[in-house]
């Protein structure tokens, strides 16, 4: 299958899939990288590894119609079969989330629905997280629908909270999760494992 991965940052979940495919464990390629950032540090290593990269961002496309339309060109001409959100921090516009119904994927580093919603990203999670004093959190890969970290649930892993923990310990420790379970759940995608009955995930054995 050929994936679209969309990153804002760093793109270590993007270098995670990179890595999965190059050990064939993904049946698949990255044919596209979207960034709506700049100065995205994913956008420099994909463009590294030789992979199809574009800024679609407010600077380039002023208004949210024209980004829209030039996301949804570049989709079609690289034929993507799946778009994975990978610490993307702009709202999908609904025209891309309706045209690839069932065919994009977010991981989102809390065990949702705690702390997931409007707000929720990036490392204020582990702070909202420490600042309520769960003892569990986690991560969880799942369908993206038109609200935000609502879609059916595919893949979640727990990582305790432990009380010397900060912000900066419990993200990396969550972190490494992220990159295990959106690997798998892009594998399970291109396998035709997942089968969704409603909102609920299950798998085709
Ligand atoms: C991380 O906080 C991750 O939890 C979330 O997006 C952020 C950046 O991830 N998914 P990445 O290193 O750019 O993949």
């Amino acid at each position: 299958i050929k994936i679209a991965v969309f990153i804002s940052g760093r793109g270590s979940n993007l270098e995670a899939i990179l890595d999965s495919i190059n050990r064939e464990e993904i049946k698949g390629e990255v044919a596209l990288v979207i960034s709506d950032r700049k100065d995205a540090k994913g956008l420099e290593r994909s463009k590294e590894r030789s992979i199809p990269s574009v800024y679609i961002g407010k600077s380039n496309y002023s208004d949210n119609e024209s980004r829209v339309d030039k996301i949804l060109e570049v989709l079609e001409l690289k034929e993507i079969d799946l778009i994975v959100l990978a610490g993307y921090m702009s709202i999908v516009d609904t025209s891309i989330v309706r045209k690839y119904k069932n065919k994009i994927i977010n991981i989102h580093p809390s065990l949702i629905p705690s702390f997931s919603g409007k707000g929720y990203y990036g490392s204020f999670v582990h702070k909202a997280v420490l600042d309520y004093g769960v003892k569990i959190t986690g991560a969880t890969v799942h369908f993206v629908d038109e609200d935000t970290d609502t879609g059916p649930v595919i893949i979640q892993e727990a990582v305790k909270v432990f009380d010397e923990d900060t912000v900066d310990s419990l993200s990396k420790r969550v972190l490494g999760i992220e990159h295990e379970i959106l690997p798998k759940a892009i594998k399970l995608f291109a396998e035709n494992k997942l089968v969704i009955e409603g909102r609920i995930v299950k798998r085709r054995d």
